[in-house]
């Protein structure tokens, strides 16, 4: 096992009912700024509960923080919270909401000219360097309620940047699974993939003597796979609505990635599809995963049969036989959920598309992958066999 430090000081409220409790947590004193995206939180009754529990409390409000959060509308927040001295931020949403909070949160005492040098130059945020921040979720899927990582767009310049520090963990978290009721199934997939994606980029790296991270992991796995068609069936089931949840928290939330390697190659080539075609971040990560494994398949042997093994009971003799017939199963696994898994899927303007990231990837000087041996050549191969 590799050495780790580990410190996650996110406090987590989770069950039924629980919106209330933020009338005890937020400080009486504060001057907060309530973050929220396109409106769903006013047709599905969380904006009330909200409103209810901050009676006595001295807030204001910011809507219209779309999904992949853009850093022109963070920047209007931005001048609001310093126009109102706000002193405390309460992001009311899914990933993008949060992740545009954490930016805010780390912007509003930024003492540079231009708070995108923040995503330029992956400046991280420690604890003096931020405002204090909460979260109510509403849509289970990044683990950003109890992880110090956001991710920005910028449409001007088709970029989508990810960045983080040890100040920028929420101070609590509301989790009431009862939210998941009005998430559309289209969310809820992702939300799926999102945590099943997490996982297997901290998993399929090589075999590890960690065991209990692996078998973690392996449990997030099967716990996804068996509550996928009861949180995408159309009535709502509360238990299989709290375990896909708490999955989805625990999948990214820091725990299960201590003393292993990681990956994260996926997510750095999912972004550029989102930054290009406007993808969802879930569905660029099941077009990527299966190529990246299938590429990788040398460096990854291992892992991949351990998978199939533990995952799919598949136990064929020979090794490459075995890792395929996993790869197959994930990807069968999001078809089940309406997740396509080839780029042409989702656009006819694919062809060039590897040419570009390829090109992003090499003014970035960026090596990915846990050897730190997948570099633009590597990503261009990649991308072209997900077309
Ligand atoms: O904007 P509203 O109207 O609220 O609608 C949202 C949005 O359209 C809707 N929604 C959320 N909760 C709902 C709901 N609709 C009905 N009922 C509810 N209870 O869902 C849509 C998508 O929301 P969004 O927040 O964009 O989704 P998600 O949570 O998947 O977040 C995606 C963003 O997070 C980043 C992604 O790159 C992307 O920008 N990520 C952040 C990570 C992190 N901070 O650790 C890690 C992830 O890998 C990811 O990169
Ligand atoms: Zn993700």
């Amino acid at each position: 096992m590799l050495n780790f430090e580990f410190k996650n000081p996110t406090k987590i409220i989770f069950g039924k009912g629980e919106i209330h409790k933020l009338a005890k947590e937020i400080p009486q004193n504060a001057k907060l700024l309530v973050l929220f995206g396109g409106g769903s939180i006013m047709k599905n009754g969380i904006y009330d509960q909200v409103k209810n529990a901050l009676v006595g409390i001295d807030w204001i409000e910011f809507g219209g923080i779309a999904a992949n959060p853009e850093y022109a509308v963070l920047m209007d927040a931005l001048q609001i919270i310093k126009e109102k001295k706000i002193d405390y931020l309460l992001a009311v949403g899914g990933g993008s909401v949060i992740d545009g909070t954490k930016f805010l949160a780390f912007a509003a005492k930024y003492k540079g000219n231009d708070p995108w040098e923040i995503l330029k130059k992956s400046i991280r945020a420690y604890e003096d360097d931020t405002l204090p921040f909460a979260t109510v979720l509403t849509l289970p899927a990044t683990g950003s309620e109890m992880n110090s990582g956001y991710v920005i767009s910028r449409k001007e310049t088709k970029e989508k940047l990810s960045c983080g520090g040890p100040g920028l963990f929420p101070q609590f978290s509301i989790l009431d699974p009862e939210v998941i009721r009005s998430i559309p199934k289209k969310q809820i997939a992702n939300g799926i993939a999102d945590a099943y994606s997490h996982v297997l980029e901290q998993y399929m790296t090589f075999p590890t003597s960690a065991t209990l991270q692996e078998r973690m992991m392996e449990s997030i796995m099967l716990t996804l796979q068996e509550i996928a068609p009861k949180v995408m069936q159309n009535e709502f089931e509360y238990e299989a609505a709290a375990n896909f949840m708490w999955c989805c928290t625990m999948a990214l939330n820091g725990l299960v990635s201590k003393g292993v390697p990681t990956d994260w190659a996926v997510h750095s080539i999912g972004h550029e599809l989102t930054a290009l075609f406007g993808i969802d971040h879930a569905r660029t990560l099941a077009i990527i995963a299966p190529s990246h494994y299938r590429y990788n398949n040398a460096n990854k042997i291992g892992k991949l049969c351990q998978y199939a093994e533990r995952i799919w009971n598949i136990s064929l003799e020979n090794n490459n036989d075995k890792a395929e017939l996993g790869i197959q199963k994930m990807e069968t696994f999001f078809h089940s959920i309406g997740i396509p898994t080839r780029l042409s899927d989702y656009t006819e303007e694919y062809l060039g598309t590897a040419e570009k990231i390829q090109q992003v990837f090499t003014e970035r000087k960026w090596m990915l992958g846990e050897r730190k041996n997948i570099g633009p050549n590597e990503v261009l191969e990649i991308v072209k066999m997900s077309y």
